[in-house]
């Protein structure tokens, strides 16, 4: 079976470059419209450049069909317009991949605040202004394909990235909360932690490394996560030909006697507390109460 992207309307945020370049170009070579947003500046978001008119152009050289868009997705009426344009020359909008991004790494202790606001508004900020932009477009089309960016940082913690990482998380409890509230409209919300060798890592990967983990290599993953067979509310891992599949879960816990319902009594069941077996993947926030209810309703 091919999955096909024909009739489809896409806009791909941060796609002058990098992975995002990788997915406009495969969804356009799958018949999709792709709007093709990025601001073009540089990889700690300074400046800017006309890299979106670039990857639209080579798009349409190779027979595809793109619009450029060199707005920032910090700013909401930008994204806002972004999508209007998307609805008028295309006729509406059914996918967006949120993959804009920037860097300001420091050891916590060294980062300033600004640093750490700005990197929060251009992943977190920057993908709930655009799926706010195109939400009730697709509630109306009772389709949608939303795609946030995580990152292993975000769901497991790294060296230098609090910034980065805090708002990379967020962009997955966005995802959790707009996969339940898009459901009755087919609006499905996946999150992709992708590991590329783009400009953005490669500080961080040797260099024999990095030509193995070409960002082509995540294009199959993120768009599944987008096409008509896409699941909802998964996270995947891809990067070099591997995928995987990262969840959230909850433990069964333990209910403890009144008189051990001390710190104390906490201290002393901790590993019981946090020992896996018989967790469940959470699909909402009411699988934390259904696991204590298991316990607490057995009185
Ligand atoms: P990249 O730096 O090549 O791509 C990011 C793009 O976003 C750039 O083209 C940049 O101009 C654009 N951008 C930045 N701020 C913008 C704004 N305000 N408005 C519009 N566009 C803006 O880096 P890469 O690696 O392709 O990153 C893509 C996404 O993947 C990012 O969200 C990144 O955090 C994420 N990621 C990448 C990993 C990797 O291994 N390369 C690992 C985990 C996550």
């Amino acid at each position: 079976m091919t999955i096909s992207f024909a009739g489809r309307v896409a806009i791909v945020t941060g796609a002058g470059g990098g992975l995002g370049r990788a997915y406009a170009l495969e969804l356009a070579r799958r018949g999709a419209r792709v709007v093709v947003n990025d601001l073009g500046g540089a990889r700690d978001g300074s400046g800017s450049s006309d890299a979106a008119e670039r990857v639209a152009e080579e798009i349409r050289h190779a027979g595809g069909e793109a619009m450029a868009d060199g707005g920032s997705v910090t700013d909401y009426a930008q994204m806002e317009a972004l999508a209007a344009r998307a609805r008028e020359a295309f006729g509406g909008i059914h996918i967006l991949i949120n993959n804009a991004g920037i860097l300001r790494d420091k050891s916590f202790g060294k980062m300033s605040m600004a640093d750490f606001e700005q990197v929060v508004r251009v992943h977190l900020m920057g993908s709930a202004n655009c799926a706010r932009a195109v939400w009730n477009t697709m509630r109306e089309q009772n389709y949608g394909r939303i795609l946030m960016t995580t990152s292993g940082s975000g769901l497991g913690g790294n060296f230098g990235q609090a910034n980065y990482g805090a708002a990379k998380l967020g962009v997955v409890g966005l995802a959790k909360a707009l996969y339940v509230e898009g459901a009755r409209h087919d609006i499905r919300v996946n999150s992709i932690a992708p590991l590329a060798g783009t400009r953005m890592s490669e500080d961080m990967l040797p260099g024999e490394v990095f030509a193995r983990f070409d960002p082509a290599k995540v294009v199959p993953g993120a768009l599944f996560l987008v096409s008509d067979a896409a699941p909802t509310n998964a996270i995947m891992g891809a990067g070099a030909g591997h995928f995987q599949a990262l969840q959230v879960t909850v433990t069964p816990g333990v209910l403890l006697a009144d008189d051990e319902q001390t710190v104390e009594g906490v201290a002393a069941a901790w590993d019981r507390i946090a020992d896996r077996t018989g967790d469940i993947v959470m699909q909402s926030a009411i699988d934390q109460v259904t696991q204590a209810m298991k316990l607490i309703g057995r009185d």
